[in-house]
């Protein structure tokens, strides 16, 4: 799985499907990079995509909430000689409130291209400011995957964050995200891909990945039906959970 998320990588071993919408972002957005682009990447993270698109473009900016990624964006951007990216520690939670904190750290105008690799969508109230009129947004978000056939064989709580994200589709919520903003999408695709697991460790790792330190069941516990569903639903040597990615553009004309 790291190998297609990379600048955020997951501590399970997994093989992803080809056409799993990460590619097809990234096709999508060099299609809108020029030597005269500049442009913004929204949730950088540690600025690995940020880098690449500076080497095929004017200029680029990355945010990010987490000052720590924006150190090492940083200090990437130096080792590869790049003088031509920027990266800022900013959030633009509306929520929050503050001038500082609820608008996309970026002058009004700035920007041809607003990208985001599963980055957050809550900047977009504030996106018709920083972008250029004709200027294009292009955004890949994972989207609402059902639970696998045998999710009922666990602990409820491990599906939790895919039953909150049931409630609101992903096309819902940057569709009203975007017509708050007078902005409307332009196109979008969903994909749908497996992600295949070998081990019951590596699918255990997967499952608990979302608490971080304080995984609610070690995996001596989980054991029992880990290994269940290895033996009930493994097809062509693994198990699957699938995946589905949303990616969408939005033109922005004044
Ligand atoms: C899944 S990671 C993707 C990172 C990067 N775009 C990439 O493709 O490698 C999401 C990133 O968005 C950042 N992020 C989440 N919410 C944010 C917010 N409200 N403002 C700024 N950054 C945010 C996180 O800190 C994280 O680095």
């Amino acid at each position: 799985m790291s190998q297609f998320q990379e600048g955020y990588l997951y501590p399970w071993r997994s093989e992803i499907g080809n056409r799993n919408g990460e590619d097809a972002f990234i096709e999508v957005l060099y299609q809108h990079l020029t030597p005269t682009t500049v442009a913004l990447d929204v949730g950088c993270a540690d600025g690995r995509l940020t880098v690449d698109v500076a080497t095929r473009c004017a200029r680029v900016v990355g945010y990010d909430r987490v000052e720590r990624f924006i150190e090492t964006a940083r200090k990437r951007a130096m080792e590869a000689s790049l003088t031509n990216c920027d990266f800022v520690v900013g959030d633009a939670n509306p929520r929050y409130e503050t001038v500082t904190n609820s608008l996309v750290p970026a002058a009004d105008n700035t920007f041809d291209l607003v990208f985001s690799r599963r980055g957050p969508l809550n900047y977009i109230h504030d996106v018709g400011r920083v972008v250029k009129s004709g200027g294009w947004i292009v955004q890949l978000n994972p989207a609402y995957t059902p639970p696998p056939t045998w999710a009922d064989q666990l602990p409820s709580k491990l599906f939790v964050t895919n039953m909150r994200a049931e409630r609101f589709g992903i096309l819902e919520s940057v569709a009203e995200r975007l017509a708050a903003a007078n902005l409307t999408i332009h196109s979008h695709w969903f994909f749908d891909v497996p992600e295949r697991f070998f081990e019951p460790r590596e699918l255990y790792a997967y499952l608990v990945w979302n608490f971080l330190d304080n995984p609610p069941y070690s995996f001596d516990e989980l054991r029992k039906p880990i290994e269940r569903i290895f033996r009930d639903h493994t097809t062509s040597g693994a198990v699957e959970i699938r995946h589905r990615r949303f990616l969408w553009k939005c033109l922005v004309n004044r």
